[in-house]
């Protein structure tokens, strides 16, 4: 009778879970699943879903699609710091932290120039090109938030922009099995 009921029971919580996967599978049918594909390589799972996904075209979007929102994203939040660094640094008074602005300038114009090549890199499928400079944008970010060794006024801004160069890496990956 016991294991009747087990039985019973199983086949139940079965049908449930078969049924779930369905459901899973159905809504991620759609290109969902390329976000999903992208993010689970990334250091930063939960952030690089809310990145992706706050654009809305990336639920119908494909890996390249997925690139051109994140090359997008990356160059209009790079262009943006790159005034906010100059903004600062004009204001900054102590001679180490103007230093440490002028250095960030550069970086970011090194990640601006990642950034302008990189869709002619994705439109001409030169993803490995795309993948060095996606690597690059995520280096030079890291790069401008060490220059301080405390009290970065930009840590939110170069996380961003090192989280949009990890995830035009991992795209690029996987548009070229091949490449890296
Ligand atoms: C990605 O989608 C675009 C249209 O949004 C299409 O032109 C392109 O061929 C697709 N690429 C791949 C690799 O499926
Ligand atoms: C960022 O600036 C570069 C260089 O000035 C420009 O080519 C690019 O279009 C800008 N990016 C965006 C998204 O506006």
């Amino acid at each position: 009778m016991a294991g009747f009921l087990w039985c019973n029971c199983f086949s139940f919580a079965c049908l449930l879970f078969l049924n779930m996967l369905l459901i899973i599978n159905a809504v991620s049918a759609g290109s969902t699943n390329y976000v999903e594909l992208v993010c689970s390589e990334d250091t930063d799972q939960a952030f690089c879903r809310s990145i992706l996904t706050s654009d809305p075209r990336s639920q119908n979007a494909n890996l390249t699609g997925l690139a051109n929102i994140a090359i997008t994203y990356a160059s209009r939040s790079a262009n943006a710091t790159a005034a906010k660094i100059q903004s600062l640094s004009r204001l900054e008074n102590d001679p180490r932290r103007k230093a440490n602005f002028a250095a960030c300038a550069t970086y970011y114009e090194k990640a601006i120039d990642s950034l302008t090549a990189a869709p002619g890199e994705l439109e001409s499928g030169q993803y490995l090109l795309l993948n060095l400079d996606g690597g690059r944008v995520n280096g030079e970010a890291i790069s401008c938030e060490n220059m301080f060794k405390s009290r970065s006024p930009l840590t939110r801004e170069n996380y961003l922009l090192a989280q949009l160069g990890e995830i035009i890496v991992i795209i690029s990956d996987k548009l070229d099995p091949s490449g890296t």
